[in-house]
């Protein structure tokens, strides 16, 4: 049995790092893991210039611990305002890596988000031209469609139409939760990929409820039904390059999370390789889980493989009761569980 795995370091193609006391609190654990991070523009001020992202940029640069490195990929959030200008020079300079296309109102801090696809058309067509990739939040936001079917009509309502329109812009269904979803991106073309996170491949819908109400395990696109966390490991384990790693690691201080109206997001970032590895390991898979953590993301984003290594070794890691943030703290995603894999901090080759 493996005992040991020394990869490529990874990446993490969709992280939330937050801002201020939080940003200053968690980027480290994402630094630990992995070498460089899609950071996600919604602030409570959404990153929608390059001046914005600019300034995010440095502000998360000065966060990362001293002995440790990361480097912040910035996107621009896609508004009905955006400035296809500013895309395409952001893009050109090297602050922006991509777009966010998040549907108006459909998850936390997204009020600036686009009401109708045909706004960001002349950013769309930017990006398609310059090669800058669109990330999408896939739900639709209409208050008629049941939570659990708004990835699915997502695809049939709004993204084969901007495949259609957009035949060549590179796109990635984020935190895919369907079998739709799943089986869309194998049917697509090579310029439409997703990303899939630790928890919608170790729990399904059932979790959330299980004997109450359990806050912790709500995030948006909610977890769906078994079949389609079993189709999710599939995917991921498959050795399709079309399907790569993104934790969608999204804190909320307790208060937040454990309220009457409580926050959507988990906070994966202490356990985003351990808890991949389970998948990988329990699907007979680990051979396959380079490729999905270090190189099918490079890889689709045009951008060169890290060279540093990582080794992962199953010696138990438990994971923190809770995360420590200014006066208050965050429950992790494990929090008090030990779980087989842990990263050797020991080790860079
Ligand atoms: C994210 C957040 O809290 O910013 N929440 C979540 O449940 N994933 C937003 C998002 O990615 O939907
Ligand atoms: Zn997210």
């Amino acid at each position: 049995m493996t005992q040991k795995l020394t990869i490529i370091r990874p990446d993490d193609w969709h992280v939330h790092l937050r801002d201020g006391d939080m940003l200053k609190a968690i980027v480290g654990y994402t630094a630990r893991q992995f070498a460089r991070a899609i950071v996600m523009p919604n602030l409570t001020v959404p990153v929608t210039t390059t001046a914005i992202a600019q300034n995010y940029r440095n502000r998360i640069l000065a966060a990362v611990p001293e002995d440790l490195k990361l480097e912040p990929l910035m996107t621009c959030y896609l508004t009905d305002r955006t400035d296809a200008g500013d895309i395409r020079r952001g893009f050109d300079d090297g602050i922006y890596t991509a777009g966010k296309f998040y549907p108006a109102n459909v998850t936390t801090n997204s009020a600036h988000g686009v009401a109708d696809i045909r706004n960001i058309y002349s950013a769309l067509d930017s990006m398609q031209d310059i090669g800058m990739p669109l990330l999408v939040h896939g739900e639709v936001t209409d208050a008629g469609i049941d939570i659990f079917d708004r990835e699915a009509m997502f695809i049939e309502c709004i993204l084969k139409r901007v495949i259609a329109d957009f035949p060549d812009l590179k796109i990635v269904f984020e935190h895919i939760t369907t079998r739709d979803a799943a089986d869309f991106i194998m049917e697509s073309g090579p310029n439409i990929a997703a990303t899939i996170t630790p928890h919608h491949l170790e729990f399904n819908r059932n979790t959330i409820f299980q004997g109450g109400i359990r806050p912790h395990y709500y995030c948006l696109p909610i977890a769906k039904r078994e079949i389609h966390r079993l189709v999710l490991r599939q995917a991921a384990t498959s050795g399709s390059s079309k399907f790569f790693l993104g934790t969608d690691s999204a804190p909320h201080t307790v208060g937040a999370k454990e309220s009457s109206c409580g926050c959507a997001g988990l906070f994966n970032a202490s356990c985003a390789l351990q808890s991949y590895l389970k998948t990988f390991e329990e699907e007979g898979a680990l051979d396959r889980f380079e490729a999905f953590a270090s190189l099918n993301g490079p890889k689709f984003y045009n951008l060169p493989v890290n060279k540093e290594k990582i080794t992962l070794e199953k010696s138990g890691d438990t994971i923190p009761n809770t995360i420590p943030v200014s006066d208050t703290y965050i429950v992790p995603f494990h929090a008090g569980e030990t779980l087989a894999w842990k990263l050797d901090t020991s080790i860079n080759v």
